[in-house]
C-alpha cells in the first residue's frame, strides 16, 4: 500500500470507513499533503457542511482552521487524546498517522467524540477550571476579531487564511499589502489573537490619520514637560503600550521620514526613546504594518527609507481584492445582510436574483468595505421584501466620461443618457459579456441589442 487513497479506494463498500464512523461522532482521513480523502457525514454535520457536499481534495485547514492533522503528518506521531473546539463545541479528538511498510507517513485519520464522555468528565472539569482561572486573570482577553471572522471559501481566501495561521505561529514582522477595504486590519487582529501574544495588548495606530506634529509623541511617548503646552505629566507612547503584544502600524507609507528612523530602531534594537527623555527603554513588540501603496516605488522616489522597507518586508502577505475572489461575494453579502438586519431590527429582506448578479459582476474598487456599505444602503432603499440592484446603487457613480455627448437638458434626453451610461457600465462590469450585462440591467438580451443598435445609430 503506497497511499491512503488506494486503501480507501480498495475499501469499495466503505466497510472500514463505516466502521470507523460508527465508533465516534466524526471521522476524517487526509493524505500526506493534508488534503481530505474522506469525511464522515457526522463530521460534515458537525462543521455545518451539507451531506451532499464532497470535501475531498480540499486542504484540511481550509475547512478546519484549528486542525492539528498537519502536525501529526509532519511528526508522524499520534495524538491520542486532545481537546479541540469545533464550532463552539468542545470535543475530544484522537489523531493517528498512517504509515506504509517503509514507515513513511502516507496520511492520517482523526476521530471526534463528544457524546458519552462520562469517563472523561474529570478531565473536562479540570480543563474548565483552568480556563476559568485564566479568564479571571484576564489572560484570555475577548478578541474583537479572530481569524474565524474572516469569511469566504474561495481559493485566494483559503490561501490567505492558511498564510495567516502560519504567520500567527511565528513572531516575525509582517507587512500586509492590499487595496483599501480588503481586510488588512481584520487580518492583523486575527493574527494577533491567534498568536502567543494574544493575552497582551493589540495596539493599532493609523499613520494616515495622525498629524505629523503629534505623531512622534503618540507613537513613542513624551517625557514630562517635553514640550510647552503639552501634558506636563508626559505620555506613554503606543509602542510602549503594546509591550508584550502587537503594534499595528496602519498606512505605514504615510509615516514621516523622521519617524521612520525611530521605528527602525525599535525593529533593530527593540528600543524606544520617548520625546525629550534622552532615555532608551526596552520594548518587546511584534510589528504588523499595512499599506495599500507600493512601498518599493516610494523607496525609489526617496519617500520611504530603504532600510526600513527591508526590515518590514520580512513576511509580506498580500490580500487579494474582492474582484479576484468573487466566489466569496454571496457568503459575504448574506452575512452582512443578516448582521445589519440583526443590528437594526429591520424586517426580513433578501437580495433579488438580479441584485446577486450585479454584486458578482461589479468591479468593487472599495472591496469588502464597499460591499458592506452597499448592502447597508440596499437595506434602507429596498421598497419590498427584495433588495434590487438599483437599491445597491447599481446605476450610481457612473463615470462621467463614458459619453462625449453634449449634456442633456430635457427629461427625455436625460433619461436616455442615463440609459446609455447604465448600459455601458453594465457591459464594462461584465467584461463585455452581453448576456450577463442584460441580466444585471433586468432586461432581455434582445432588448439590450435593440438599445445598442439605437445607441450606435445616434
Ligand atoms: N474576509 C472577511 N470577512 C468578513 N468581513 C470582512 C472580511 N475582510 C474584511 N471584512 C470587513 O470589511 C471591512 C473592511 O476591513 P478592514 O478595515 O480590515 O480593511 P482594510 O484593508 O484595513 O481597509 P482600509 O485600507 O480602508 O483601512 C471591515 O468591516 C471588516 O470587518
Ligand atoms: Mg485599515
Amino acid at each position: 500500500m503506497d497511499s491512503l487513497r488506494e486503501l480507501i479506494d480498495q475499501d469499495n463498500n466503505h466497510n472500514l470507513l463505516d466502521l470507523l464512523s460508527s465508533l465516534c461522532q466524526g471521522s476524517i482521513a487526509v493524505d500526506e499533503n493534508c488534503n481530505i480523502l474522506w469525511m464522515s457525514n457526522a463530521y460534515k454535520e458537525l462543521i455545518d457542511i451539507a451531506p451532499d457536499v464532497d470535501p475531498t481534495g480540499c486542504h484540511v485547514e481550509q475547512l478546519l482552521p484549528t486542525t492539528q492533522l498537519p502536525r501529526v503528518i509532519k511528526s508522524g506521531k499520534p495524538s491520542f487524546v486532545d481537546l479541540m473546539q469545533i464550532k463552539h463545541r468542545w470535543c475530544v479528538v484522537t489523531r493517528l498517522p498512517i504509515k506504509n511498510e517503509n514507515q513513511q507517513t502516507i496520511g492520517a485519520i482523526g476521530f471526534v467524540f463528544y457524546d458519552d464522555l462520562e469517563s472523561l468528565q474529570p478531565l473536562f472539569d479540570k480543563f474548565a477550571r483552568l480556563r476559568r482561572k485564566f479568564e479571571d486573570e484576564k489572560i484570555l482577553r475577548p478578541s474583537r476579531y479572530a481569524l474565524d471572522d474572516m469569511l469566504g471559501r474561495s481559493q485566494p481566501t483559503a490561501l490567505l487564511r492558511r498564510q495567516a495561521l502560519r504567520a500567527a505561529q511565528l513572531d516575525t514582522t509582517l507587512l500586509l499589502l492590499g487595496e483599501t477595504g480588503t481586510g488588512k486590519e481584520l487580518l492583523a487582529q486575527g493574527i494577533h489573537h491567534s498568536s502567543t501574544r494574544r493575552s497582551a495588548p493589540f495596539v493599532g495606530i493609523n499613520m494616515g490619520a495622525l498629524p505629523e506634529a503629534l505623531a512622534e509623541a503618540e507613537l513613542f511617548g513624551s517625557a514630562a514637560g517635553a514640550y510647552t503646552g503639552a501634558n506636563s505629566k508626559g505620555r506613554v507612547g503606543k509602542v510602549q503600550l503594546a509591550d508584550g503584544g502587537t503594534l499595528f502600524l496602519d498606512e505605514i507609507a504615510e509615516m514621516p521620514l523622521a519617524m521612520q528612523a525611530k521605528l527602525l530602531r525599535v525593529l533593530q534594537e527593540r528600543e524606544v526613546e520617548a520625546l525629550g527623555s534622552n532615555r532608551l527603554e526596552k520594548v518587546d513588540v511584534r510589528i504588523i504594518a499595512a499599506t495599500a501603496k507600493d512601498l518599493r516605488e516610494l523607496v525609489e522616489k526617496g519617500q520611504f527609507r530603504e532600510d526600513l522597507y527591508y526590515r518590514l518586508n520580512v513576511l509580506p502577505i498580500k490580500l487579494p481584492p474582492l474582484r479576484e475572489r468573487r466566489e466569496d461575494i454571496p457568503e459575504l453579502s448574506q452575512h452582512m445582510l443578516q448582521q445589519i438586519q440583526h443590528q437594526s431590527q429591520l424586517p426580513e429582506l433578501s437580495l433579488s436574483p438580479a441584485a446577486h448578479e450585479w454584486l458578482k459582476s461589479y468591479h468593487w474598487p472599495g472591496n469588502i468595505r464597499e460591499l458592506r456599505n452597499r448592502i447597508e444602503r440596499g437595506c434602507v432603499m429596498a421598497e419590498g421584501e427584495f433588495i434590487e440592484a438599483n437599491d445597491l446603487g447599481a446605476l450610481d457613480d457612473l463615470p462621467h466620461t463614458t459619453s462625449n455627448q453634449p449634456k442633456a437638458t430635457d427629461l427625455k434626453s436625460k433619461r436616455s443618457q442615463t440609459e446609455i451610461d447604465a448600459i455601458q457600465q453594465a457591459i464594462q462590469n461584465c467584461n463585455g459579456n452581453k448576456t450577463a450585462a442584460a441580466k444585471i440591467l433586468g432586461i432581455s438580451r434582445a432588448s439590450l441589442y435593440l438599445h445598442l443598435n439605437k445607441m450606435s445609430n445616434k
